[in-house]
Order: C-alpha cells, then sequence, then structure tokens
C-alpha cells in the first residue's frame, strides 16, 4: 500500500470544519491519506453533507438505536474496520470514547482540542474557560486518545495569543483557524510512519524526502 492510499476514518457530531480542512488538504495532495468513511453520533451533523459532496461514505449511528453507548461505539468500529481504516479521526466528535473504539483501534484514535492540553482539559468549552482564567496564550492539541478523557500523549500543539478585547467567539475562530492547519498535519506525519510514542512522549522522525 502506498502511503497515499492511507486509510483514515473521521468521527464528527455537528460543523465538520476540521473534517473539511483535512477533505481539503488531501485534495490539495498535502496529505498522504484518503478518507474512506466519516461517521457520526448525529444524523443532523453539517458534516455528514461535507462528506457527501465529495462522495465519501457518510454514516450515522443514533444513539437511540443502540441500548448502551458502548454497543453504539461497538457499531461505528465494526464499520471503520470494515472499510480499512487505520487511522480513526475525532473531529468535533462529542462522545467520550470507550473500550469499544479504543479496543478496535489501539495507538490509532486521535483527536484535536481547542486549548494547550494539559489546560482546559475534560470539557466542552475550553476557549471560554481560558479566556475565564485570564491565560495570554492558548491554541490547540493534536493528542492520542486514550481512556482519559484528553489526556493521551500530545503530538502536535500550536499557540494562540489571547487578546484583551477577545470574546469566546474571536478567540474560538483563531484557535480553529489553527486547527485546519494542525489536524491535517498530524494525519500527514502518521500516515507516513513518522509518528513514534515513548511513554508520554510522542517523537516526530525528520522528513526523508
Ligand atoms: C473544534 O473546536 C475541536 O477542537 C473540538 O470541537 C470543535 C469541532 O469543530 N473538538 P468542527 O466540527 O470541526 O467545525
Amino acid at each position: 500500500m502506498t502511503v497515499e492510499q492511507f486509510p483514515i476514518g473521521v468521527l464528527i457530531s455537528g460543523r465538520g470544519s476540521n473534517l473539511q480542512a483535512i477533505l481539503d488538504a488531501t485534495e490539495r495532495g498535502e496529505v498522504a491519506a484518503r478518507v474512506v468513511a466519516v461517521i457520526s453520533n448525529r444524523e443532523d451533523a453539517f458534516g455528514l453533507e461535507r462528506a457527501r459532496c465529495r462522495g465519501i461514505p457518510a454514516v450515522t449511528f443514533p444513539r437511540r438505536d443502540y441500548a448502551t453507548r458502548q454497543e453504539q461505539q461497538a457499531a461505528m468500529a465494526a464499520e471503520l474496520q470494515r472499510r480499512g481504516v487505520r487511522l480513526v479521526v475525532l473531529a468535533g466528535f462529542d462522545q467520550v470514547v470507550g473500550t469499544a473504539l479504543l479496543r478496535s483501534f489501539p495507538n490509532a484514535i486521535i483527536n484535536v482540542h481547542p486549548s494547550l492540553l494539559p489546560a482546559f482539559g475534560g470539557g466542552l468549552h475550553a476557549q471560554r474557560e481560558a479566556l475565564d482564567h485570564g491565560v495570554k496564550v492558548s491554541g490547540c492539541t493534536v493528542h492520542f486518545v486514550s481512556q482519559d478523557v484528553d489526556a493521551g500523549p500530545i503530538i502536535l500543539q500550536a499557540a494562540v495569543e489571547v487578546r484583551d478585547d477577545d470574546t469566546e467567539e474571536s478567540l474560538s475562530n483563531r484557535i480553529l483557524a489553527r486547527e485546519h492547519r494542525l489536524l491535517p498535519r498530524a494525519v500527514d506525519l502518521i500516515a507516513r510512519n513518522r509518528v513514534r510514542v515513548e511513554g508520554r512522549r510522542v517523537l516526530i522522525a525528520p522528513n526523508q524526502d
């Protein structure tokens, strides 16, 4: 298999702007991977439309169809495996990832979070928390997903200055613009087999090209 074919699956719950960033980057040839499946736990996730526009299979697994979240995520894992996915990318996926997905994709699930972890992890309002705390710098983090929420080994981070006149919206927008570059970059590094995990540290091999 060539690196250009490295198959990834993207899990979303809503807007899907990070999914769009990955799709655009792959189309420009900046990411050595292709999205083979987009999966959502919500039927109204706009990201599903973004996938379908590109002819990418977009499948929904509504919570009400399953007795437990574990069964729901086991069904997602089965779908991703059926499509030969090697890396699962959480891009605004709003569920805590349980053992069904973790065991199916060991060390092969990554997430993007809108803060410099470990600051402001674990919640859904990291940008608001950063403002409330008064930090001068925040940013975004791409990390491996482990059993502990927002606590897996960190792959890439980008810093974003917090301005005196920032609102939650303005700070979120500037962080999001950095996420859109950081997440495709992390996917590319993994697809090119340049990422190695040693304990808590993620080491990135130099580009051999
Ligand atoms: C992003 O801010 C991401 O960091 C967080 O959820 C948001 C998803 O946005 N995990 P989108 O759906 O990719 O537009």
